[in-house]
């Protein structure tokens, strides 16, 4: 069975055939309306969701399924105190194909180790966005024709913002990639991207202090919210929240080809005068997810019996000493009762098997 937690779980193959089908089903559109009667999808939110939740909704019901779940967990079990392990446990009985978003990291990876259908993971904490990307990826095919040997710009919050490091993750199996980084001191992308994708992997990629100075070299420039909920300390929230705002004059800046992309919700990141000019594409980002989405339910289900489409198996070798111990507050190893597990990655640091947070 395949479960999507994080990007790489998919083959560079598998990725593109989910794109391919979602690119299907826009122009055959009345070819899949019945294609998940009689399925049902829950959507277990434990994180406030506007978008990627109806995105999901949306996307199943236009298949023809049906869908369940909740969007607080106050209002579920787990007020009364029930695990992530045993909350899939019991909805796996109740549905053909779980989405989950969840404040804490690796909770979703937990969930794909005991559930009996597939888990997709629709955002944990601030470390993984999968659906994010294969929507990412559908929008820049559409946009420029091609997601190979293109320049992307990430600007805003790199640190905090999930989408981002599960993008360039996905983007590192494709080839000519270059990165430029656009975000203040205290949001810069986490080492364990750099690291152990750029430099492994081997996209090149350059930090700059401006937009102005990244703009006129990019074919995609990806906005980011910075990310309030995840500051400890709203002074610190402060300070970054208006580093880069993208307006029209910068715009002016652009190649006529370039496109914007955003995950959305904005705040002020980009000016409102930015949406009439037709380089800016979040809006059509936003439909995108849900033809993906629609991709990827309908994949995810056709792979459940195959021998073909498995889980891959960590590359990582698994380090055994109790000494050891994950700092991340916001860990599913801090949080429910998970024997901690930790890997030794490619520059030989230590790190957190569900988060990948540095250990040593
Ligand atoms: C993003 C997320 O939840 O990480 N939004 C989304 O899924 N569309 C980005 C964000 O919240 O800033």
């Amino acid at each position: 069975m395949k479960h999507l937690i994080d990007p790489t779980d998919l083959t560079h193959e598998e990725t593109n055939n989910i794109i391919a089908l979602a690119e299907d089903i826009i122009v055959h559109r009345e070819q899949y309306t019945t294609r998940m009667n009689g399925k049902k999808l829950a959507t277990l939110f434990y994180e406030p969701s506007t978008r990627t939740r109806l995105s999901f909704t949306s996307a199943m019901m236009e298949l023809g399924g049906n869908v369940l779940g909740f969007d607080d967990a106050r209002s579920s079990s787990v007020s009364k105190g029930e695990t992530v392990e045993d909350t899939v446990r019991v909805v796996g009985n109740f549905a053909d194909i779980i989405a989950m978003r969840h404040p804490i990291e690796g909770a979703p990876l937990i969930a794909s180790q005991v559930s009996n259908v597939p888990i997709i993971n629709a955002g944990d904490g601030s470390h993984s966005h999968p659906t994010q990307t294969l929507t990412d990826l559908l929008t820049i095919k559409r946009e420029l024709g091609h997601i190979d040997n293109i320049t992307i710009g990430f600007c805003g919050d790199l640190r905090f913002g999930r989408t981002v490091h599960s993008l360039i993750k996905a983007l590192s199996r494709y080839s000519g990639i270059k990165v430029i980084l656009i975000a203040p001191e205290t949001l810069r992308l986490p080492d364990y991207i750099k690291q152990d994708v750029c430099d492994r992997l081997g996209i090149s990629y350059k930090e700059v202090r401006t937009l102005e100075e990244a703009i006129p070299c990019l074919d995609i420039l990806y906005m980011t919210r910075v990310q309030k909920e995840r500051f400890l300390d709203e002074d610190d929230y402060d300070r970054v929240k208006d580093s880069f705002i993208l307006d029209a004059a910068k715009m002016k800046l652009a190649k006529p080809t370039m496109k914007v992309l955003h995950p959305l919700p904005r705040v002020n990141e980009i000016l409102t005068e930015v949406d009439a000019d037709p380089r800016a594409a979040y809006f059509r980002q936003v439909e995108n997810g849900k033809f993906v989405r629609m991709a990827l339910i309908c994949r995810l289900l056709d792979w459940k019996n195959d021998s073909m489409h498995q889980m891959p198996v960590p590359h990582e070798v698994f380090i055994d000493d109790d000494t050891l111990h994950c700092r991340n507050p916001k860990c599913i190893c801090n949080n429910e009762d998970v024997k901690s597990k930790f890997y030794a990655s490619a520059d030989n640091i230590v790190r957190c098997y569900y988060c990948d947070t540095k250990v040593r």
